[in-house]
């Protein structure tokens, strides 16, 4: 069993983040979000995986990701020149695949549930193609599935008007080698890309073993901001411990989960978790409130937020306002206006999203 996972495409929902870095990238409780797919399949057992990414990203998901020693993996990284569709990665990925079934993981999703169960479902049962689905309030945004009582694929749609079921297809789906007939039976959609809903509608029309199954938890999406904050909530909620490895000094607060890393300096805070904090930061008389996660060489001078992500490099600086709901890019800088504070003044990059309030 082989595993590829799709790291290019050009993440615009989650612009200005994805000019400068992969969205596969954006961390979640400071960890990449591609990382939490990695870690799910070799968990599952599967060592050998084939990273699918983008000329404008990819060298950067390769120095950030490695070989694969870390996760105790093979880690091979496949260029997909053009973003011409999940079916498009897969064929390309065939090369690496060679005649293994695989695990195709759509690299900005996040999922609860173990594969191995789903494994085992597909092993047992000879099929050829299992997704995984889940009930969804809004199916027009994603691949829709039909299924009958036995779970058994009758129809997918891509992004349909009028879905026929609110079960979503996740981004995570488990194949044998003849998706790739499939593959070459298929045009490009409407959208120009080769869907890979279109490929296992394929599967389906020859009559193919091809099954669904719910997952049970949760499944994140981590396409736009708030999405991002969700998938941060939920991951700071059940996978933060308590460590200190910084320095926290006597006038400071600690309550409930917080992680603080190497070389952080903690002084005259209150910080209220679930939280988690790089290496190298630098907070002085703030508060930060739950579901907060700041990444390496922060610098919070004077203030206060919760909910948010802020990146590595960032730095906010006597903001005399609560900052909720936010996500702060690498390297920004806020700060009040030293001598006329009532005036704000911005150098603010194309596409980001400024809200302010009396
Ligand atoms: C892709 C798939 C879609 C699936 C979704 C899950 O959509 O085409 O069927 O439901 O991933 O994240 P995209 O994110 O490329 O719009």
């Amino acid at each position: 069993m082989k595993a590829i996972i799709l790291s290019g495409g050009k993440g615009t929902r989650l612009r200005p983040l994805t000019y400068t870095g992969a969205k596969q990238l954006v961390p979640v409780a400071n960890k990449p979000i591609l990382w939490y797919g990695i870690e799910s399949i070799v968990s599952a057992g599967i060592t050998d995986i084939g990273i699918i990414i983008s000329p404008e990203t990819g060298e950067e998901v390769k120095a950030k990701t490695g070989n694969g020693d870390r996760f105790g993996a093979r880690i091979e990284y496949i260029l997909q020149e053009q973003p011409a569709g999940l079916a498009h990665a897969v064929r390309i990925a065939q090369p690496f695949l060679g005649d293994s079934p695989f695990v195709m993981y759509l690299g900005d999703n996040l999922v609860q549930s173990d594969l191995d169960l789903f494994l085992e479902h597909f092993h047992a049962n000879s099929l050829d193609a299992l997704t995984l689905l889940c009930p969804v309030a809004n199916p027009s945004a994603f691949g829709v599935a039909k299924v009958d009582d036995n779970g058994r694929l009758l129809q997918l749609v891509e992004k349909p008007k009028d879905p026929p079921s609110n079960l979503a297809l996740v981004g995570v789906y488990i194949f044998n080698n003849t998706i790739h007939k499939a593959i070459d039976a298929i045009q490009p959609s409407a959208r120009g890309e080769l869907e890979i809903t279109d490929a296992i509608q394929t599967l389906i029309d020859w009559q193919s073993p091809v099954e669904a199954r719910q997952i049970r938890g949760w499944w994140l999406d981590t396409g736009k901001k708030d999405d991002l904050l969700e998938a941060n909530r939920v991951i700071l909620d059940s996978c933060i411990d308590c460590q200190i490895h910084g320095e926290v000094d006597d006038q400071s607060r600690i309550i409930g989960r917080v992680h603080v890393g190497e070389g952080t300096k903690i002084v005259n805070c209150t910080i209220r978790g679930p939280v988690t904090i790089g290496d190298h930061c630098h907070l002085e008389n703030c508060f930060i409130g739950p579901y907060t996660s700041i990444a390496d060489r922060v610098t919070l001078i004077e203030a206060d937020l919760e909910h948010s992500v802020i990146l590595q490099g960032a730095k906010v600086d006597r903001v005399h306002h609560r900052i909720v709901d936010s996500l702060i890019g690498q390297r920004a800088y806020l700060t009040e206006a030293p001598r006329r504070p009532k005036a704000l003044r911005f150098m603010i990059g194309d596409d980001c999203q400024i809200e302010l309030s009396n």
